[in-house]
Parts: C-alpha cells; sequence; structure tokens
C-alpha cells in the first residue's frame, strides 16, 4: 500500500517537470485540422513560419485556414497580399463557409492589398502602414501571401538576401505568430531550392501536388521547425469543404 503510494508520488513529480519545461515554449494552435498534432501543438508564438509549394499547391488556403482558426478563437487577424483581389477573394473564401466580410465588420480580420514596392519603401524607412495596423488592431495572426513577388524586386543577389534579413527582423519585432508564403515549385525528391533558403524563417512546410499516372495528390510536410520534435513523414492532405484537412496524423 505504502510503496504505491510511493510511486504514484514520484511519478506526479516527474510529470509535473515535464510539463514546466514545456510551459517555456508558448504554442500557438493553427486549427488546422490535424497539423497541430504533428508539430506538438502548434506553431510557436511569435514565430515566423514559411510555407512553400507551387501554384495550386493550397498555399493561400492553408494560410487563410490558420487566419481562420484565429478568428474563431476571437483573435484578430491580418491578411496581406500582393496578388489576391478583395472581391474575388472573399467570394473564393465563402466556400469553405468563411464569411471575412462579417469577420471584417466585427473587427477580427485585416484584408490588405500591398504593393511589394511599398514593402521595399516600409524596409527602408522602417514601420508603415502594416505595421500601424498591427499595433492599432492589436492584431496576433498575419499572413503575407505571397512574398515571391517581394523577392522579384531584387536583382542581385546580395540585395535580395538583405531584404530578406531585412523583411524577417521586421516581422520578428511584431507582437504575432506569422505565416509567409512563398510560390516555390518543389518535387518530393529534389526538396527546396535555393529560393526559400533565403529567408530565415523558424519553421518551413512544404506543400506538395504531385502527380501519378492517373492523377494529382496533395501531401505536406515539415521540413524544419525550430525547437520542435515535428513529424518526419509525408502527410496526404484534401483541400475539402471546410478547407484544408490532414491524414495519417496520430
Ligand atoms: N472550394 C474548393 N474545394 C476544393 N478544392 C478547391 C476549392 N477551391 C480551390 N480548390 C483547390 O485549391 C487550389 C488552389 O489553392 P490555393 O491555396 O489558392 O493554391 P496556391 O495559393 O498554392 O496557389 C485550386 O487549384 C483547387 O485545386
Ligand atoms: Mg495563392
Amino acid at each position: 500500500m505504502v510503496k504505491k503510494k510511493k510511486v504514484k508520488i514520484i511519478k506526479k513529480q516527474f510529470k509535473s517537470k515535464e510539463n514546466s519545461s514545456a510551459e517555456k515554449v508558448q504554442k500557438v494552435l493553427t486549427y488546422i485540422p490535424n497539423f497541430d498534432k504533428l508539430i506538438q501543438g502548434g506553431f510557436e508564438k511569435n514565430s515566423t513560419n514559411l510555407v512553400v509549394g507551387g501554384a495550386g499547391s493550397g498555399k493561400t488556403i492553408f494560410a487563410m485556414q490558420f487566419v481562420m482558426g484565429g478568428i474563431k478563437k476571437g483573435e484578430k487577424c491580418l491578411y496581406v497580399t500582393f496578388e489576391e483581389k478583395k472581391d474575388q477573394f472573399y467570394k473564393h473564401m465563402l466556400q469553405f463557409g468563411w464569411n471575412l466580410e462579417d469577420y471584417e465588420k466585427k473587427g477580427l480580420f485585416t484584408f490588405l492589398e500591398y504593393a511589394p514596392l511599398k514593402v521595399k519603401t516600409m524596409l527602408e524607412e522602417g514601420g508603415g502602414s502594416i505595421e500601424n495596423i498591427i499595433l492599432k488592431n492589436k492584431i496576433s495572426r498575419v499572413v503575407i501571401d505571397s512574398i515571391s513577388s517581394f523577392a522579384l524586386l531584387f536583382e542581385k543577389e546580395l540585395e535580395k538576401k538583405e531584404a530578406a534579413l531585412a523583411l524577417f527582423n521586421m516581422i520578428n519585432d511584431w507582437d504575432c505568430t506569422s505565416l509567409l508564403t512563398l510560390e516555390e515549385d518543389v518535387s518530393s525528391r529534389d526538396g527546396l531550392g535555393s529560393k526559400s533558403l533565403e529567408f530565415e524563417a523558424d519553421s518551413i512546410v512544404i506543400l506538395y501536388y504531385a502527380p501519378d499516372k492517373k492523377e494529382r495528390h496533395r501531401y505536406l510536410e515539415i521540413l524544419k521547425m525550430r525547437g520542435t520534435k515535428h513529424s518526419t513523414k509525408m502527410h496526404k492532405f484534401d483541400i475539402a469543404k471546410t478547407g484544408v484537412i490532414v491524414h495519417g496524423a496520430r
């Protein structure tokens, strides 16, 4: 009887020790069905996360699902785009049941169409309208979709590297968890090209839309996530009526 009690106490102490070390890293649930299980409960709070994939691989929908996860918990979210037009974008997102107009009215969602050139100026001058919106609206989740067109502004490799570093430094200073998308064709065999590696992100998630003989299949993998024991597998996912659903997560 006494022995049993001792074992219990030891176990309890061990558990609480485990918890306290886990507490040091604060996680932000993405709420993308089954994705959080692959990354020990979510993105690290205030981290900068890069989602890479070819055209049509699901980057925008993945990013918006991360935004919707926040909105549904009452978080204020900002979506910055260099490419999408607001009206069409809202119409497309409504297909997943995401009424962005409604969330905009409630002050939970901000859509910002931004010219890449403006970001360049912002980096040179510091601050700018994105930063103002983040501070004023107390934004906690930011998506920048995509940074590819921004990268195109710079011709010389060194210039591009410096700008990428400046952009990431700026984002790191914001009190937000951010998700940036980058368009890059990735084949599952060769992995990432040099484009993505210029960006010093805390995590890199790759979306594949891989063909077999008859059809294409969607997969995702976590290439890197700082401080996280993440899944090393390729996970099949679908774009369903409710958005992205990841399969094969335990
Ligand atoms: N309502 C929908 N239901 C199912 N699949 C969709 C729907 N809308 C778009 N898709 C799929 O998602 C793809 C576009 O995803 P998107 O996130 O915009 O890709 P990316 O941003 O990587 O270019 C489309 O080409 C289509 O295959
Ligand atoms: Mg897109």
